[in-house]
């Protein structure tokens, strides 16, 4: 197994996907936004010494990517996973929306998984895997959306998909697979107790996915259960 980078893996589905991909192997580098808030990820890294590494960045800090490609030092990254993401607001409905909230989701959900990106291409490139999937969300769908409402957070995704569509046509010529993952409706902080499914079916899902799609898949949209999305 290779080297995988991981975004927001203090808690839910970053630290979910944390735990899966070290006890398959995997070197993993998880990030997060401040290590006071990372237990279990610490906790986690001693019984993986050599193979989690933890790096504290906020994704929206400034260079944030220059950050994280300045630690990898030139190591390769097989498989990355922009995991970090937002909510917002509680109340979204039309009438409610205000610029700064939307801007702040934007710039979690939108901008930093792109500027991550562009910092650690030459790192993906040198992978073997190299694979890119980004968790988006069903609400994103355009084609999916028959409730309305819900405006900043569903904006943000639709809008992180089509910057994955965009980099899955661009990274196609260098073997880069570049893929939009649902996580599923999980119960963790973000999704609240009353979600469909636990972490670890969400995360043994997303696994499975993650680990059968490539090249063919590259610019797709995919659920946990392996099903593809409508855009
Ligand atoms: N749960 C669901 O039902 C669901 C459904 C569809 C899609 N998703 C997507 O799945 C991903 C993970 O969600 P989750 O349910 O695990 O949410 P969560 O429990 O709220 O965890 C979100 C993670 O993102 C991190 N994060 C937020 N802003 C950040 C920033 N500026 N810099 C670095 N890290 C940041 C959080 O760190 P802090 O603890 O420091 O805030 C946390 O580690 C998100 O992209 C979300 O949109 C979730």
């Amino acid at each position: 197994m290779g080297n995988a980078l991981i975004t927001g893996t203090n808690k839910g589905l970053g630290l979910g996907l944390t735990k899966n991909l070290l006890n398959k192997g995997y070197k993993v580098f998880a990030t997060c936004r401040n290590i006071e808030k990372a237990r279990e990820l610490e906790e986690l890294s001693k019984r993986f010494p050599e193979k989690l590494i933890i790096l504290q960045v906020d994704a929206v800090e400034t260079n944030a990517g220059e950050k994280i490609s300045k630690f990898l030092n030139g190591e390769p990254i097989d498989l990355f996973l922009n995991n970090a993401g937002v909510i917002g607001p509680g109340i979204q409905r039309f009438g409610a929306v205000t610029s700064p909230d939307w801007l702040e989701v934007l710039r979690v959900n939108l901008i930093a998984p792109l500027l991550i990106s562009q910092s650690l291409i030459k790192n993906i490139e040198k992978g073997l895997e190299k694979k890119m999937f980004f968790l988006s969300s069903k609400v994103g769908s355009i084609s999916d959306n028959t409730g309305g409402g819900m405006y900043i957070y569903r904006s943000s995704k639709t809008a992180l998909n089509q910057v994955i569509k965009s980099l899955s046509i661009d990274l196609l010529s260098k073997g880069i697979s570049v893929i939009a993952l649902h996580p599923g409706w999980v119960r963790t902080d973000m999704g609240g107790p009353n979600a469909l499914i636990s972490i670890e079916e969400s995360v043994n899902g997303m696994a499975t996915v993650i680990s059968k799609k490539s090249l063919d898949d590259t610019g797709k949209f995919f659920n946990f259960d392996g099903k593809e999305i409508p855009w």
